[in-house]
C-alpha cells in the first residue's frame, strides 16, 4: 500500500483541512508532516466552522488513526488549546491522536526571537505569523533543538540550556524586549499534557501501517509557494511543503508514495509579504476578498487576492508530481461576470510561462479572460449538473496542467464537494 499525499499548490489556505475531512473516510490514517501551528486549517460540518494548526485534519473521524509526524514543530500552548476545544466537543483525542517523538518543539523565546527578528527586518519582513516556526526549524537543522521524546529525560534542564542562549541573542542581537513567565507556565502545563499522549517512533509505525496495507494520507500544511527551497524565497516558511517533504516528514521512502493531491483555489491568495504577480489592487480583488472571507484562519489578517496563476500552478505541479488536481473556492467565481487567469509573465517584453528566480522584478502578467457561469454552485450535488462555463474552465485548466481535476470544491461545507469521474 502506498501513502497518498495531500498539498496545496498556491500561498497556503487552499481548502487543506476541508478537503482532508472529506478524503478522510477512504483512509486509516492521517498524518501530518510538516509546519506547525502556522497553519489554520478549516473543515466545516453541521453549519459549525472548526480550524486546527497543529492537529491532522482527520481527528472528527474517530475511528481514523491522526499522527503528528517528525517533520512537524508543536508548539504545547498551542496545542493543549486545541486538545481542551476538541475535548469540549466530544472528541476522545487520546485514543486516535499519535505524535511523533522526532517532531520539535517550540520553546517560548522561539516565539519572541521569531518577534525580533521580523521587528529588526523592517520594510522587508517576511509577514511571518509569528508563531516560532523560523527559530524552531534554525535549532533543528543547528542541531540544538529539543524534541518531544526529550520530554522524558532530564527535560528542565535542556529547557534551560535553550532557553538561555536565546534570551542572550535576544538581548545581544536584537537588544529584544520580552515577558514570557505567564506563557511559560502554561507552556509547562502543555509539556505535560503531551506527555499524555502516545509518543511513537511514527517513521516505524508508519511503515508497518504501509505493511499491513493500510491507507494512509499526508497532510501538508502552507503551499508549494512557500517551500524553503522551491518558494518565493525568502517570503517563505522554513520548510519543505511539497511532496518530497511528506518522505522526510513522516519517514516514508519516495517508492511508497502513491497518489498527489494537488489542491488550489480557483483564484490565488497571499498572506504576509511577497511577490505574487497576479495580485489585484482594483474592485475585483476586493471582491475576491470580500465573497472569499479572504482573512487568514490563524492570523486573521486580510488575504491579498488576485487572479489564478497558470504559470505558478504549473511550476508546482511539476515540483510536486501532481497526479490528481483538486480545485476550491469555483463558487466565488460565479459572483463575477467574467474573470481573467494569468497565463504568462512579460518581463522586459518576453514573456515567460516558469516561474523565474528573480520573482520580485517587474512583471507584467499576460491574462486571458474568461465568462462566467454566474450561478450558485454550493447546491450543485454532481458534475452533471455543473453550467457549461465552469465546465470549459475544467477542460482548459486540465489542457494546461495536463492533470486531471477531480474534485471541485464549492463550498466550505462538507457536503458542498463534488467529486469528477
Ligand atoms: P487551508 O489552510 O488550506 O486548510 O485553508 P484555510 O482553512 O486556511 O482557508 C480556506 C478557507 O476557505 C476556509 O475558510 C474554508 O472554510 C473555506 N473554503 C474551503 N473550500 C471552500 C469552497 O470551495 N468555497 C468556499 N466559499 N469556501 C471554501
Ligand atoms: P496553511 O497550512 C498561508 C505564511 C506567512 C508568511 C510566511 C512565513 O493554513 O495553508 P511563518 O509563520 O511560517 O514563518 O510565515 O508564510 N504562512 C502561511 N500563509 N497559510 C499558511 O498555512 C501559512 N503558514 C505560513 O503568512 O508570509
Ligand atoms: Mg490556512
Amino acid at each position: 500500500m502506498k501513502v497518498d499525499v495531500l498539498l496545496g499548490l498556491q500561498w497556503g489556505d487552499e481548502g487543506k483541512g476541508k478537503i482532508v475531512d472529506v478524503l478522510a473516510p477512504n483512509y486509516d490514517i492521517i498524518a501530518r508532516f510538516q509546519g506547525g501551528p502556522n497553519a489554520g486549517h478549516s473543515l466545516e460540518f453541521n453549519n459549525v466552522k472548526h480550524v486546527l494548526h497543529s492537529i491532522p485534519s482527520g481527528i472528527f473521524h474517530a475511528e481514523k488513526i491522526n499522527i503528528i509526524g517528525n517533520g512537524v514543530v508543536i508548539d504545547p500552548v498551542i496545542f493543549k488549546n486545541e486538545i481542551e476545544g476538541l475535548r469540549k466537543l466530544g472528541l476522545n483525542v487520546s485514543k486516535n491522536l499519535l505524535i511523533s517523538k522526532k517532531a520539535h518543539l517550540i520553546l517560548p523565546t522561539h516565539q519572541r526571537l521569531d518577534a525580533a527578528s521580523e521587528a529588526a527586518k523592517g520594510v522587508s519582513k517576511i509577514g511571518s505569523t509569528l508563531k516560532g516556526i523560523g527559530p524552531t526549524y534554525m535549532d533543528k537543522t543547528g542541531r540544538n533543538g529539543l524534541r518531544v521524546g526529550d520530554i522524558h529525560v532530564n527535560f528542565n534542564e535542556k529547557y534551560e540550556i535553550l532557553s538561555a542562549k536565546h534570551k542572550m541573542m535576544l538581548k545581544k542581537n536584537y537588544d529584544f524586549d520580552y515577558d514570557i513567565s505567564d506563557y511559560e507556565q502554561e507552556w509547562f502545563e502543555g509539556i505535560e499534557l503531551i506527555k499524555s499522549f502516545m509518543l511513537i517512533d511514527s517513521e516505524k509505525i508508519i511503515n508497518e501501517f504501509i505493511k499491513d496495507n493500510k491507507k494512509i494520507l499526508a497532510e501538508g500544511a502552507q503551499g508549494t509557494l512557500l517551500d524553503i527551497d522551491f518558494g518565493t524565497y525568502p517570503f517563505v516558511t522554513s520548510s519543505n511543503t511539497v511532496s518530497a517533504g511528506a518522505c522526510i516528514g513522516l519517514g516514508i521512502a519516495p517508492s511508497k508514495i502513491g497518489e498527489v493531491y494537488g489542491i488550489f483555489k480557483a483564484y490565488c491568495t497571499r498572506v504576509g509579504s511577497g511577490p505574487f504577480p497576479s495580485e489585484l489592487f482594483d474592485d475585483a480583488g476586493l471582491m475576491l476578498q470580500k465573497l472569499g472571507n479572504e482573512f487568514g484562519a490563524t492570523t486573521g489578517r486580510p488575504r491579498r487576492c488576485g487572479w489564478l496563476d497558470l504559470p505558478a500552478l504549473k511550476y508546482s505541479v511539476l515540483i510536486n508530481g501532481v497526479t490528481q488536481l483538486i480545485m476550491t473556492k469555483a463558487d466565488i467565481l460565479g459572483f463575477f461576470d467574467d474573470f481573467k487567469v494569468v497565463t504568462a509573465y512579460r518581463i522586459n517584453g518576453e514573456d515567460y510561462d516558469y516561474m523565474p528566480f528573480d520573482i520580485d522584478t517587474k512583471i507584467e502578467p499576460v491574462t486571458k479572460n474568461f465568462k462566467s457561469w454566474k450561478s450558485d454552485l454550493s447546491k450543485l450535488k454532481s458534475s452533471d449538473e455543473f453550467p457549461k462555463e465552469l465546465n470549459e474552465f475544467i477542460k482548459y485548466l486540465e489542457t494546461e496542467t495536463s492533470v486531471s481535476i477531480k474534485i471541485v470544491s464549492v463550498g466550505p461545507d462538507r457536503s458542498e464537494t463534488i467529486k469528477l469521474s
